[in-house]
């Protein structure tokens, strides 16, 4: 059988829009077979999981997809424990893994990539970084050949929205509480506004762009939650706005990185990016400066870069097939459309 069996571990925000758009899809190959929540009978009978085939086994027992025949564990819980065990436990048993974990791919990813590498098998996390923005992939298969000098950009999706807000007048307590009702924010929101998500993301990409390991703990991070309505007066008077800033930039055997709110000139493509956008500027040696943008946050984005991870490990481990169909071409459209 050349199916691709794939387990989901968590069913929340990512999780059931992970379901949602594999039963849109129907990708050929691939299967749902497992899905892992700590309360499943909530989870089972919630709206979100009626797009769940009914032959998906549910369970809160974790060695039920161990021990199982699933090619590929989808891992959305986030954290460290007890997650980190479970995956070197799916890694030993000849599982390929996807993840969207940026604190666990931060802090342990190398070594966790060493012990796939070690039983041949996946381990992926383009969804770790910036949502539903390839950068990861982009840098891996696009940039692999430049040699990346400096990375900047906008990492935090629930920065950004509470800064944008925030610059049209909102306040912080309010636009932080809408953030976490759609979705945005991690489950304690300290990890977005005090920068330490942002700084995972950024020590992620530094592993990938700058061929550096960085110790997460050593970036310096600062809060945007000291920002006041105030704060983007001043901001204006000097054609400025204020956005979350990660930046690495290698100097020699040095990496020089910080996460912190920052000045950004109106006229920096940073200073236009809207609610939960993500951005990356990665600037090359040989290639100069290539910009990757889109949604950083979010249930549907975020499971779309967890679906093609998904896909590209399925197509190295079975058979999948992305389904393609021939249509005629349309020389009108059927709504003006401006470039935005
Ligand atoms: N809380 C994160 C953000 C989610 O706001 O960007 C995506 O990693």
């Amino acid at each position: 059988d050349s199916t691709v069996k794939v387990a989901l571990l968590g069913f929340g925000t990512v999780g059931s829009s992970v379901a949602r758009v594999l039963a849109a899809s129907k990708f050929p190959g691939l299967e749902l077979t497992h899905i892992f929540n700590r309360s499943v009978e909530r989870k089972r009978t919630s709206d979100a999981a009626k797009v769940v085939p009914a032959s998906v086994v549910w369970t809160e027992d974790i060695d039920d997809i161990l021990n199982s025949n699933v090619d590929v564990v989808v891992e959305l819980m986030g954290g460290l424990n007890p997650v980190e065990g479970w995956l070197r436990k799916a890694l030993t048993a000849g599982k390929s893994v996807v993840t969207a974990n940026k604190q666990l791919i931060a802090y342990r990813g190398a070594n966790l990539a060493k012990l796939a590498a070690s039983h041949n098998v996946h381990l992926v996390y383009g969804a770790a970084v910036a949502g539903g923005v390839p950068v990861i992939p982009g840098m891996l298969q696009g940039l692999g050949g430049d040699q990346v000098t400096r990375l900047s950009g906008i990492l935090n999706g629930t920065c950004n929205y509470i800064l944008n807000r925030m610059e049209g007048g909102a306040d912080y307590a309010t636009v932080l509480a809408d953030a976490q009702q759609l979705g945005y924010a991690e489950a304690d929101p300290s990890a977005d506004v005090d920068g330490f998500d942002a700084r995972a993301k950024l020590c992620i990409l530094s592993r990938i762009a700058l061929h550096s390991e960085l110790d997460p703990d050593a970036v310096m991070t600062q809060t945007i939650s000291t920002i006041e309505a105030i704060d983007f007066m001043y901001a204006k008077e000097l054609n400025c706005t204020i956005r979350q800033v990660s930046r690495a930039q290698r100097d020699g055997s040095v990496v020089h990185a910080r996460v912190a709110p920052m000045l950004v000139p109106l006229s920096s493509p940073m200073a236009w990016s809207h609610g939960t956008q993500n951005m990356v500027v990665a600037s090359g040696r040989f290639g100069g400066d290539v910009v990757f943008s889109g949604h950083g946050a979010g249930g549907e984005p975020t499971a779309v870069a967890v679906v093609s991870d998904l896909l590209a490990v399925a197509q190295n481990c079975g058979t999948v097939q992305l389904p393609v169909r021939k249509r005629q071409v349309a020389g009108e459209f059927l709504a003006p459309h401006y470039l935005r």
